[in-house]
């Protein structure tokens, strides 16, 4: 997969049509979950459920912001293990499902949920295994296509905005802190050396979709190593913090892999020198 180009193209979309995707389609997203789908952590056992619209009452009062689920013609929903680092996991292969559907030409919208057994019990889903992630997909309102989640405040988003509205991301210069955290002295400098292919890698992570497009994290670079560290976020609870962590990750490593060979993170590592209160070490590569 050209994963620069579909971490590009991608973007959440809203509203869907009735229009079903093919069968085809869907069997060749099965046949690359169970194939070609990179694990963060191998271990943790998944299962990958396809549903399709008649789902939706079932999903309607657990997914979606303020219980608003998305009305699309099919959901995924990625089933894990329980483990401390479940949603991590489902975070970073979900995310790697949908830039595969956004090969496919096919639209995707994460959604957030609350309680794994409510909809387990409403879809009568015998598998032992929780629900770990859930992303609606299909294809977009045309109309529709351009717009971004109009992110009024916390308390007002309004998923039915008429004006194009874009979610401002945070750029690589936020993202990446180098030595001690907020420091940016040497930053181009590091980039130009490893010439452009970390900025790619860091552009790449800059792109992610996060819940209410908190980006509640960042990098900090020390020597040849990169931590991936979580800030506190007063909207973000755990499970969305730990998705938003993995699709990160995803993102970085898909570009960095593919000059820097695989990328293999270390999770929970020691915190970093002098890291600030309030922030944690959620995982780092070794280049
Ligand atoms: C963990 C997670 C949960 C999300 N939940 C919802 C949701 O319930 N409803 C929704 O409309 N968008 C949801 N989103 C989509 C974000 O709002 C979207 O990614 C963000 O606004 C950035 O826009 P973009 O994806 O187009 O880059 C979620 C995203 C993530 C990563």
């Amino acid at each position: 997969m050209n994963y620069s180009a579909m971490i590009q193209n991608r973007r959440s979309v809203h509203a869907f049509r009735e229009k079903e995707v093919p069968s085809e389609a869907i069997g060749q997203l099965r046949s690359y979950y169970e194939k070609t789908c990179p694990r963060l952590v191998p271990e943790i056992a998944t299962e990958l459920i396809v549903l399709d619209k008649d789902a939706q009452p079932a999903l309607e009062s657990s997914a979606g912001y303020n219980q608003f689920l998305i009305g699309a013609p099919h959901y995924l929903l990625l089933m894990s293990a329980p483990h401390s680092y479940a949603a991590i996991n489902a975070g970073y292969m979900m995310e790697d499902l949908v830039l595969k559907l956004t090969e496919l030409d096919i639209d995707t919208c994460w959604m957030t949920f609350t309680d794994s057994d409510k909809i387990k019990k409403a879809l009568s889903l015998a598998t032992p295994l929780e629900v770990a992630a859930i992303v609606a997909f299909g294809y977009g309102e045309k109309t529709a296509k351009k717009l971004r989640l109009n992110i009024l405040s916390m308390s007002q988003i309004d998923v039915r905005a008429e004006q194009q509205y874009y979610a401002p991301k945070k750029g690589v210069h936020d993202l990446v802190h180098m030595g001690s955290w907020s420091n940016k002295s040497g930053l181009d400098e590091m980039m130009d050396f490893y010439d452009d292919m970390l900025w790619q890698s860091f552009y790449a992570a800059s792109l992610s979709p996060s819940y209410l497009n908190r980006q509640p994290y960042g990098f900090l670079v020390q020597d040849h190593s990169i931590y991936l560290v979580q800030q506190e976020d007063a909207y973000t609870d755990n499970l969305d913090a730990a998705l938003d962590l993995g699709i990160v990750m995803l993102h970085f490593s898909a570009v960095a892999s593919k000059w820097a060979g695989q990328v293999r993170w270390e999770l929970s590592p020691a915190a970093p020198d002098g890291l600030p209160e309030g922030l944690r070490s959620a995982a780092v590569y070794h280049m």
